[in-house]
């Protein structure tokens, strides 16, 4: 076979491969360990962290509909203290781009999350979540005005020299708008999707499934509109995109990388099938061989035929 180069640059976040593990999928690294070493990788993305630790959202709180999942987790996580001094060390000594994901409920809670990562501190880059819809302030307040995202991502740059991923939500009109607010913000990187808005209800109680009433959709149900939204981007700023949603398959994968997406970040799938990160990693790599490609670069973009 071929060798030819896995590797990606996104504006300086160097990745070994194009493979990475989104966000509130993957908990700290712990869950799929027994599975594969994590090193693998491009990167792992960590659960979404806030200042202070969140019980989260009452339950139920996970619901399944026929292609995809709702979840109104509420952003479970052990807060920043607790990040730094039981996460971090260990995460730290992966061989592989660590990426902390960060949400807040003021501009003063992302300020002060981004100033205590800074490069040398063990990770890679900051995604900032901008797109939770399961929290009831901030979150995706922020990622649904174009204002509101720009000044919280230009918060964020004035406090590290880290990388910033601005993780855009798709529950808006126009995500070509919030694009460019984020790239005028200081954004280095996009990442996108984060959850659709949705909600079910039973039948037989006549009410809303999960307790929050409304959750986050992921998985294949979101998957075409994930596509359309990378597409846009990609036409629209200059930034390196990580492309997510949807994505089970190696051929979903390439999907995203053809749309504009430099890297691809894989979620729900990791519910199903532990090992899918793996599997996409291996297949991306075949298709690259088989297509002749020097770099997995060269497949970034070919759908816009007018961008040559
Ligand atoms: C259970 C669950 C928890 C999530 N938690 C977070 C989070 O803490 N921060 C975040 O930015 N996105 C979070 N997400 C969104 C995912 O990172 C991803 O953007 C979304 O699920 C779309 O990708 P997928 O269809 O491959 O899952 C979560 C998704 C799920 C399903």
């Amino acid at each position: 076979m071929q060798t030819f180069n896995l590797e990606t640059d996104l504006a300086g976040l160097k990745l070994k491969n194009p493979v990475i593990t989104a966000s509130g999928t993957y908990g700290f690294g712990e869950t799929y360990a027994p599975f594969y070493e994590p090193s693998v990788l491009g990167g792992i993305t960590v659960k979404g962290i806030t200042p202070l630790p969140r019980l989260g959202n009452p339950v139920p709180r996970l619901a399944e509909t026929p292609s995809g999942l709702l979840n109104s987790v509420g952003l479970e996580n052990p807060g920043l203290e607790a990040f730094l001094k039981n996460y971090l060390p260990e995460l730290a000594l992966l061989d592989t781009a660590v990426i902390v994901n960060i949400s807040g409920f003021s501009l003063e809670d992302y300020a002060l999350m981004a100033s205590s990562f800074q490069r040398g501190c063990g990770i890679a880059a900051l995604e900032v979540n901008i797109s939770c819809p399961n929290i009831k302030h901030g979150g995706m307040a922020f990622g649904t005005d174009p204002k509101s995202a720009e000044e919280v991502i230009a918060a964020v740059r004035k406090e590290t020299d880290l990388p910033l991923i601005a993780k855009l939500s798709p529950n808006v009109t126009d995500i070509t708008a919030m694009a460019k607010a984020v790239e005028s913000g200081g954004a280095d990187i996009i990442s996108l999707i984060n959850t659709l808005l949705g909600m079910q209800i039973d039948l037989n109680a006549q009410k809303p499934v999960l307790a929050n009433t409304m959750g986050g959709l992921s998985g294949p149900a979101v998957r075409p509109v994930a596509v359309r939204m990378v597409y846009q981007v990609y036409q629209t700023v200059k930034l390196p995109v990580i492309g997510m949603g949807g994505i089970l398959t190696w051929q979903d994968a390439i999907e995203f990388m053809l749309a504009g997406a430099s890297a691809v970040s894989i979620g729900t799938a990791n519910f199903g099938n532990p090992l899918a990160p793996v599997e996409i990693l291996e297949g991306i790599k075949a298709y690259c061989n088989q297509r002749g490609y020097q770099s997995v670069g060269e497949t970034v973009g070919l759908a816009h035929a007018q961008k040559g």
